[in-house]
This record gives C-alpha cells, structure tokens and sequence, in this order.
C-alpha cells in the first residue's frame, strides 16, 4: 500500500503522477434524474458522453503533463526519454471513480405521476443513498419532460396541480436536504418558473398548488430559511434550455423566467422570487454561481442526446 516503487523513479515521475491523479482522479459522479414519461433508457447516450468524455480526458490531460515544461529541463529531459509510463493512469476507469453516472431508476414512465412530494422523498432517499458512497461531491442532473404539467396545469382542477417534473423534483430534493454534498446542479430543460397556465390562476396556484410555491419559496411556510441555506449548499447551478423546446411554454421557464399577467416574459432577474431571494436563487447568482446557457434547434426530447448541448453547455461543468 505504502507505494513499493517510488525508490526506483527520480521524483520527478512521482510528482507528475501525482499531478495527473490529481488533475484527473477528481471527477466527481453524476447523478441522473428523469422526467416525467421518462426513464433510465432514454438516457443512455447522455450517460455515455459523460463516460466517454472523461476517458479522453484523462488520456489527453496525461499527455499534456507528461510533455510540460520542467522546471529541470534536464531532469524531465532523462524522464521522459525513459518514457513516461501510461499505465499509472493509461485506465481511466480505475484511476477515477468519477466516471460512475448513476441514473436514479424511480418512477419511471407512467409511475411518474405520483404525488410529487411522495416521488420526492423516494428520489431524496435514493439521492441520498447514492451521496453516501461519493462522499467528495456529486453533480446532478436533471432533466425534466413536462408533458404532465400542461395536461395538470391546464386542468381545472387546481387540486392537482401537483406540477411539474424531473428538474423541479431535483430542487426539492436540494432543498429537503440539510447534508447534500450536490457540487453542480444542472437543469436540463425544465420548467422552473412553472408552465403555461400558472398566471391565469395566480391565486389558485399559490391557494391549491402545494409544490413550486413551497420550493420556490412564494409562499410562506416554517422552512422556508432551511430549505434556502440547503439551496446554497451547492457550488453552480447550471440552467439549460432554448426557444425551440416546444414543451417547456414559456421555454424562458427554464431560466426561471416567466409571463407577467400580460403574458410578456419577465426574466429571471426581475422575478419577485428572484428579487426577494425566497430560495436562495439571488444569493447563487450574486455569487457568480448561475450559469444560463441557451442553445436553439434543440426540440425538448433532444435535449439529452444532443452532442452540441453537452460540449456548449454540461461538459465543462462536470469537474
Ligand atoms: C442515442 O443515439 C442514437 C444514435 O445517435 C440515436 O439513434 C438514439 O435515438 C439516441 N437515443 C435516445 C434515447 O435519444
Ligand atoms: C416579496 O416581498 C414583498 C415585500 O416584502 C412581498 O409583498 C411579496 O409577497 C414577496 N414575494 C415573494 C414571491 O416572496
Ligand atoms: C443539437 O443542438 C444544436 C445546438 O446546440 C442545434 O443547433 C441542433 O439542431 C441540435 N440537433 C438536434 C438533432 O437536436
């Protein structure tokens, strides 16, 4: 265990080792989370890119260590030309255990219309469970198909507007959990602000609605400063979406923009959740810790198996 070998390298090769683990081996897993209709299949190349992705990465990174200037020309001159051993960490996949992509498989397809505070405390646990073996971090990402929350919001039954899908599934879980250790968290798609409906029964929502009000922090209630200070236990939020969704109305939504009465698109900033920072969403963002990436030509099914999306907008956040 106590590294048998280092007595036969020069220092040198230690410390490039040591660098490349350290550059390389410290990617933290990604954690999947569906939306509604959805399940683990759909994600499958998602979850590839990622893998795929990080394997480059640490073959290329190794490369470009192995070959940096040394500060001993001379010394890292001799190393080289030995010929910097790729094995150490040639095997991506056991040098870092970042490369695991646990998809959260709960309430898949037509399951996912539970009551979303049940479906909450199932993925929390879930969540949780996976946190425990990752005890440096984790990323989340989620992604959420709002099929369910037009046919809800449109509904006139206001008792059911237990809206709206994967992503928001996700902010509750953040939000319910005092001890997440949740680095990035990326919403892929979802309907944050809500969905078309919502402002046409401002009242019924924030009366009957007994989900986004509470998360988004619109309606008072005993948590609402815990929930906000487990929001901002994160260190990015990352919000993915584009005008082209066709689901997700208004796509701004996923940006926690949203229709003013007069159906105009109020920007994130100019939200009163935003200005009166319920959740937390001001203080991330004065931080310097939200990050908008808006792509066209994506429709919303495409978003997770979209290439483009994950090098414009995912990759560079998965550390
Ligand atoms: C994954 O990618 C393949 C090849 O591009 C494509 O045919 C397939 O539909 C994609 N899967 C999903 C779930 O989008
Ligand atoms: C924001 O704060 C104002 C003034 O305190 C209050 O009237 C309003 O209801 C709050 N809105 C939200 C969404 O918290
Ligand atoms: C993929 O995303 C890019 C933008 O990021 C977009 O231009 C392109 O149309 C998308 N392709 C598909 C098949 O969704």
């Amino acid at each position: 265990m106590r590294a048998p070998r280092t007595s036969r390298g020069p220092p040198a090769v230690l410390l490039m080792l040591l660098l490349a683990v350290g550059c390389t081996g410290g990617y933290k897993p990604v954690i999947i989370v569906h939306g509604i209709f959805d399940g683990p299949k759909q994600f499958e190349n998602l979850s590839m890119f990622i893998k795929k992705q990080r394997d480059l990465n640490v073959v290329s990174k190794t490369v470009k260590r192995s070959v940096l200037p040394p500060k001993d020309k001379h010394q890292t001159h001799k190393t080289n030309s030995k010929g910097p051993s790729m094995e150490p960490w040639g095997t991506p996949k056991k040098v870092h255990p970042g490369t695991e992509v646990p998809i959260i498989s709960l309430y898949n397809y037509k399951c996912s219309l539970k009551p979303l505070w049940v479906q909450v405390q199932d993925f929390r646990k879930a969540i949780e469970d996976t946190m425990k073996k990752f005890p440096e971090g984790v990323h989340l990402l989620c992604f959420s198909q709002a099929v369910t929350v037009a046919v809800i919001t449109t509904s006139a039954d206001l008792d059911n507007v237990e809206s709206v899908a994967g992503g928001l599934i996700c902010r509750a879980v953040l939000s319910t959990s005092p001890n997440h250790n949740v680095h990035t968290f990326i919403s892929l798609s979802s309907p944050l602000a809500g969905q078309y409906g919502d402002p046409h029964h401002r009242a019924g929502y924030l009366r009957s609605n007994t989900f986004l009000p509470l998360v988004n922090g619109e309606k008072p209630h005993k948590f609402i400063t815990d929930w906000r200070e487990n929001v901002l236990r994160i260190k990015k939020m990352v919000l993915i979406g584009g005008p082209d969704d066709g689901v997700i109305t208004p796509w701004q939504s996923s940006h926690y923009g949203f229709y003013d009465t007069n159906e105009d698109v109020v920007e994130m900033r100019n939200q009163e959740f935003y200005k009166n920072d319920t959740f937390g969403l001001k203080t991330l963002d004065a931080r310097g810790d939200v990050s908008v990436c808006v792509q066209s030509g994506v429709e919303h099914t495409h978003w997770h198996s979209n290439f483009t999306v994950f090098t414009n907008c995912i990759e560079k956040w998965l550390i």
